[in-house]
Parts: C-alpha cells; structure tokens; sequence
C-alpha cells in the first residue's frame, strides 16, 4: 500500500503574537510550516482554522488574511490545501453573512474527499459551537454529516476547529470545546460510522483523548503557542500498519529544513 501522507496545521492566527501590532513572527512561522510542507510532499494539507487575529470586518483582519493568501500561494502547486473555519474566521457567534464571506475565499465550509481508501471529512465547528445565528447552516451541515460517512473507506477521519472536548466527554459548555449535548450527538454518529479519528486546533497546545474507538487528536498552533507545547504542525500516515501520526515543533521542522 503506498503511504497516504497528511499534513494537519492549525491557528496560523496571523497577528496573534503581537496583538496585531505586527505579524512579522507570524508569518516567519508559518513560512517555515510552509518549506516543510514542501519538502514533505504530502498528500494534502488540513488547516484546522483561525487564519488571522484580527476581528473579522476590520481592515487588520483583511490585511491578516491577504497575508495569508498569499503565503498559500509558495505552497508547491498539486498539494491540495483545505483551509477550515475557526472562531477568528467566522466572529464569536458567526452570522450566515460570516459564513458566506469565509467561504468565498476557501471554498464550502464542510465537506469531504477521499485519498487512496481513506476519507477525509471536514466540518465548520464554529456553526456547531453557536448555531443561534445560523441554525439553517447547522441543520444542513447535520443533515450532510449523517449521509456523507463512507462506510465503504478503509479509514475515516475527520478534522474541524474546535475539539470536541477538553478535560471530559461531561464537562460543562465552554469556550474551548464543543457544548456538550452537540460532542454526545456528533460523536454517536461517528462512532456508529466508524469514523476513526478527528482532529482539531483550537486550543494551541496539543491533547489526546478518546471516545468509544475513536482518537481525538487536538494539534499546537503553527502561530502562537498556549501551554507548554511548542508551535509546529501534525504528519498523520496511513500505511499498511495503520494511522499513525506525530507532532514535529517548529524548532524541529526548520533544522530539517536547513538540511535539505
Ligand atoms: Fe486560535
């Protein structure tokens, strides 16, 4: 079987380091994901979301996000890229007009394609974490997920911004995960769709959990850091031994760099 290679980034959060002062640091970050990328040669790139700090409508966040664009663009062409709505993309409570303005520059805001038998499956969590403004957005992101699942792939995974939990499948609704009665239903239906691990950002710092058979793999941020892991970004591979994934720092992605 030849080896399905998947870079997952997340919270490139252009402007984050220095409150928007600046996003110099930011950019050099995401830069040294980018040469990495690269040299890697993956098969596709997930980004989990939250692309620029500034608050969505201002003209920071516009200039964050032409940033971003065109650092995209040094991306090798062929290496599909699939950047994902976070809460920096889309406002606090996103709004159908939020929605639609992320989706004019990356495309439908869930969805799903498959790579050499595995699916890879993407939801927008920001319309799942408050849907009050956008409840027709849920409901036809729902109605999408309970039909799109492949039963038929060797593997399913799924990616979004938010993780579905922090500490505990019970823990109370915060800002940090998906409220609860929302991570009981999403994470039935994968459980039921043996979908066989999600991933997310988000938190900017990484976190492994579980539910039923399923890994919940929550990723740093390729921009600011909280907590004490490094920035850096996740490599997943799919082989015949199985899904394996790991973490590589920044630290670690730009002294491999130098080398190649
Ligand atoms: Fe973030």
């Amino acid at each position: 079987m030849d080896i399905l290679k998947i870079i997952q980034i997340s919270d490139c959060q252009i402007g984050f380091i220095e409150q928007n002062l600046s996003w110099q640091k930011d950019l050099d970050n995401m830069s040294a994901c980018i040469k990495a990328i690269n040299r890697l040669k993956p098969d596709c790139v997930i980004d989990c979301g939250d692309m620029a700090h500034g608050p969505v409508g201002t003209e920071i966040h516009a200039n964050q996000k032409a940033d971003y664009l065109k650092m995209l663009e040094e991306i090798d062409r062929g290496i599909p890229y699939q950047t994902l709505c976070g809460n920096h993309d889309a406002k606090g409570s996103p709004t159908f007009e939020s929605i639609l303005n992320f989706e004019k520059d990356f495309g439908k805001s869930y969805g799903s394609f498959s790579i050499k038998d595995t699916q890879i499956l993407y939801l927008n969590s920001c319309i799942i974490h408050d849907s009050s403004q956008v409840q027709d957005l849920y409901n036809e992101q729902w109605l999408w997920l309970e039909k799109a699942i492949d039963k038929d792939a060797q593997y399913r995974l799924l990616f979004m911004h938010h993780p579905f939990f922090r500490d505990s499948i019970d823990e109370e609704d915060h800002y940090y995960s998906l409220p609860k009665a929302e991570r009981i239903k999403h994470l039935e239906l994968l459980n039921d769709c043996n979908v066989n691990m999600c991933f997310s950002g988000h938190l900017h710092h990484n976190l492994q959990n579980s539910y039923q058979g399923i890994e919940l793999i929550t990723t740093s941020a390729v921009g600011k850091p909280l907590g004490n892991d490094p920035c850096g970004m996740r490599l997943i591979e799919i082989s015949d031994r199985g899904i394996d994934h790991h973490f590589m720092s920044l630290e670690e992605l730009m002294l491999k760099n130098a080398l190649s």
